[in-house]
């Protein structure tokens, strides 16, 4: 098990590198990230240049690619690598240039019987090799692996495609430590995606994945979670910001992290006090009201983590008595593996110690987050896009257990992409949050703003993100 820190200022494992050695311009202080790691275009490039093509990067999902042929263009940066089906079980990924004169041989997402050069007609086998090269006896001869497309490291973990071009990374399960063993009673790789949103945000990369990696913004940002009424008139009163406060303590790691709401704080909490039958919102009211309540909240104001069939067991939870020894929460939980068994979904006995180490969130490094539920979960990533570190693309993926009979089903995923976030329909919660990003963006340009000043408890998830990628970005300096 991986060494997990919490609640420091500056937090370090082994193998950090000495501050001494970042500029002092980009040097983290304790709880405390200097803006230029946000707004400066060199910040960005170095990023682009050191830290992507070093890490593991979530590609795709491995639904996405149907068939035997299909293919998906990932980019990044000034990189674009293609991934494709090669067979049933085998997928890989390509530098996406031709080995004659380097024109990119496949853009988007599609399907294609061998790859073939738009350029002059050159064309791969799915497994890499040459297949095609006009007029041989013109060019001076070259080894087939010469002429083959250069292959990108991939590899796969609960059903996402991971790529990295760097090949003296870690193993991918190595990298993802401790998360694979974390996630595991989740089964997320028996999920498949139920929609998927692109968006551009008005904002750096880190921005927009800072939002969704602290629940400390619940009671400024989303005061509705912790409304027994859910309404959402902002602000709270001072009053009221002091009883709706949430508690979401993190834990670093070594390269990966995790916040964990609790719900409204009680500092006496331990901390393995999360529990799945508590819910944001089911507070004063019939226990049974105050859950269903709060199920149909998230699956309409989130459109994920909850799914028809957990709103389904809200319902029946209305019409029913509490078994002895029970409570609400629980028995929804109850209602629910009943529903998702009749329907052919293997459905897993998640511990209370596997729930509350599953926590709410976690951040992959570098640019993906993962909300696992059971059932169902989000994934959320960001990317630079283009010069400009105001601006980034991202996206949200929601995921759904499907039935056991639907495994080998081939799934048709087709992102759906908004210029502007507020034409995505992205329901109320996201759309809170990314109000806010803009808003960061715009205020940390002014000239009094010096850096983030974060909460030692409930924001280190952010801290962490710049501490594992000094080691990236000034390592060999
Ligand atoms: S550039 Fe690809 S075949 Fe010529
Ligand atoms: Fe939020």
């Amino acid at each position: 098990m991986t060494d997990e820190l919490l609640c420091q200022a500056s937090p370090t494992f082994d193998g950090d590198i000495d501050p001494a050695d970042v500029p002092e311009r980009y040097r983290l202080g304790p709880a405390f990230i200097p803006k230029a790691r946000y707004l400066d275009p060199d910040f960005q490039q170095r990023e682009l240049q050191r830290l992507f093509p070093r890490a593991w990067l979530m590609a795709c999902r491995a639904e996405e690619l149907p068939s035997i042929g299909s293919y998906i263009e990932y980019r990044i940066g000034d990189a674009s690598i293609l991934i494709v089906r090669e067979g049933k079980n085998s997928i890989r990924a390509y530098h996406n240039a031709c080995r004659h004169r380097g024109t990119r041989l496949a853009t988007g997402r599609g399907r294609v019987g061998s790859i073939i050069c738009p350029f002059h007609g050159w064309r791969w086998n799915l497994d890499g090799t040459i297949r095609l090269q006009l007029d041989p006896e013109e060019f001076v001869p070259r080894s087939d692996d010469d002429l083959g497309l250069q292959p990108v490291r991939l590899d796969q973990w609960g059903g996402f495609v991971f790529i990295t071009m760097d090949d003296d990374a870690p193993p991918l399960l190595d990298y993802l430590d401790p998360i694979p063993s974390v996630m595991e009673p989740f089964h997320l790789e028996n999920m498949r995606v139920r929609w998927y949103k692109a968006t551009i945000a008005p904002c750096n990369w880190k921005t927009v994945l800072d939002a969704f990696l602290e629940g400390y913004h619940i009671p400024g940002t989303h005061p509705q979670l912790n409304r027994p009424d859910r309404t959402n008139d902002n602000p709270a009163t001072v009053k009221e910001i002091e009883t709706l406060r949430s508690w979401s303590p993190t834990s670093v790691y070594e390269r990966h992290s995790m916040y964990q709401s609790l719900g409204v704080k009680q500092r006496q909490s331990s901390r393995l006090d999360k529990d799945p039958t508590r819910r944001p919102g089911a507070r004063g009211e019939d226990p049974r009201e105050a859950i269903a309540g709060a199920v149909e909240y998230i699956y309409d104001a989130l459109r994920g983590l909850e799914t028809e069939r957990s709103v389904r067991a809200a319902q029946l939870l209305r019409e029913s008595e509490i078994p002895e020894g029970s409570n609400a929460g629980k028995h929804h939980l109850d209602l629910y593996r009943q529903l998702a068994i009749e329907d052919g979904l293997d459905w897993a006995d998640i511990t209370p110690e596997e729930w509350a180490r599953a926590g709410t969130a976690w951040h992959v490094f570098p640019n993906t987050i993962v909300l696992p539920n059971q059932g169902a979960a989000l994934v959320y990533r960001s990317r630079p896009q283009g010069a400009d570190p105001n601006r980034s693309l991202f996206e949200v993926m929601c995921l759904e257990q499907v039935p056991v009979a639907r495994y080998d089903d081939k799934w048709e995923v087709e992102p759906q992409f908004f210029e502007d976030y507020r034409q995505g329909d992205i329901g109320q919660i996201l759309t809170q949050d990314f109000e806010n990003t803009e808003n960061v963006t715009i205020g940390m340009h002014s000239p009094s703003f010096d850096g983030h000043r974060l909460s030692t408890e409930q924001e280190m998830t952010i801290y962490n993100q710049h501490r594992v990628a000094d080691r990236y970005l000034w390592a060999d300096d």
